[in-house]
């Protein structure tokens, strides 16, 4: 531990279980001294079990549907009373696609479902920051990150729609980043993870194979979603000022990878 977030407060969106990225970045961020709101859509909080994760790591818990300008509105305000000031730092760690939870093919989508999965998945980072930026809650050198998955640049033809949402978030990213650096001198990343066995995860079709493909491809393997939160921890502290406006790739090196030798092998194994 290296208290890198003493003194820093934040807000930490989509922890649904322990497996959730958000709620490994929770205990990581707790472990080096920031202090934090949890929030998660109420039928989440319903499902989930973030009351065990909010009394380990000392936070309270509001409800908030990342779709809603007045949940969120409501949620930025009672985190700046509960936590005595504003904002240093906001994970946006939540996605979901409906067409591919209902098993819609990419050429056959439900737009009703799309466009749910799209304010999900992408338009609340901007109703979030939006939300931020209009209530001057980040303090200066406030750092904002979402989550994201390379599907946004290269096919993986079993993302589906999320591809399209992911192409999106990070679009949002640089352009509020832009405002945030200018206006109120703060960062906004997104950071492009490997593959993670995760509830979101988990719904993409074939997912366990995808998950072995990645690792094979990438020379360090897969990024873990402790990985993750170690990283984003890092995007959180002073030690990465100057980065913004930036798709960070955490995949162990997967996405500049063209063919690696154990994939290669499995493949030419497979012809004979
Ligand atoms: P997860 O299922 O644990 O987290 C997704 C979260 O989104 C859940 O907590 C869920 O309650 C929340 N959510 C859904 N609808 C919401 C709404 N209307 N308002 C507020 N919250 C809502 O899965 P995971 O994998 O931890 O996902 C976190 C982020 O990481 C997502 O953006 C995901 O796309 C991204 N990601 C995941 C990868 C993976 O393979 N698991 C790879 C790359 C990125």
């Amino acid at each position: 531990m290296y208290n890198l977030l003493k003194g820093k407060k934040g807000i930490i969106f989509g922890a649904l279980d322990e497996n959730s990225i958000a709620w490994k970045t929770a205990e990581r961020v707790h472990e080096e001294g920031g202090e934090f709101v949890l929030t998660n859509a109420p039928v989440a909080l319903r499902m989930g079990q973030i009351n065990a994760l909010a009394e380990k790591t000392g936070s309270q818990v509001i409800p908030a549907d990342a779709t809603s300008l007045e949940d969120l509105e409501n949620l930025v305000e009672k985190s700046m009373e509960i936590l005595g000031g504003k904002i240093d730092f906001v994970l946006h760690s939540i996605g979901m696609s409906i067409n591919v939870r209902k098993g819609n093919h990419y050429t056959s989508q439900n737009y009703d479902w799309t466009q749910k999965g799209t304010d999900i998945s992408a338009m609340s980072f901007h109703k979030v920051m939006q939300t931020l930026y209009k209530k001057e809650a980040m303090n200066q050198w406030g750092s904002i990150v979402a989550l994201t998955y390379m599907a946004a640049q290269r096919v993986f033809p079993d993302y589906n729609d999320m591809a399209d949402n992911k192409a999106y978030l990070e679009s949002i990213a640089r352009s509020f980043g832009y405002f945030f650096g200018k206006e109120k001198t703060v960062r906004v990343n997104t950071i492009s993870q490997s593959p993670t066995p995760t509830t979101a995860g988990s719904g993409v079709k074939g997912f366990d194979g995808f998950l072995a493909y990645a690792d094979k491809m990438a020379p360090l393997g897969n990024a873990s979603a402790l990985d993750c939160a170690n990283y984003t921890v890092a995007m959180f502290s002073d030690l990465t000022r100057m980065v913004t406006l930036q798709n960070l790739f955490h995949d162990g090196g997967f996405s500049n990878t063209g063919v690696s030798d154990d994939v290669m092998e499995a493949f030419v194994k497979g012809l004979e």
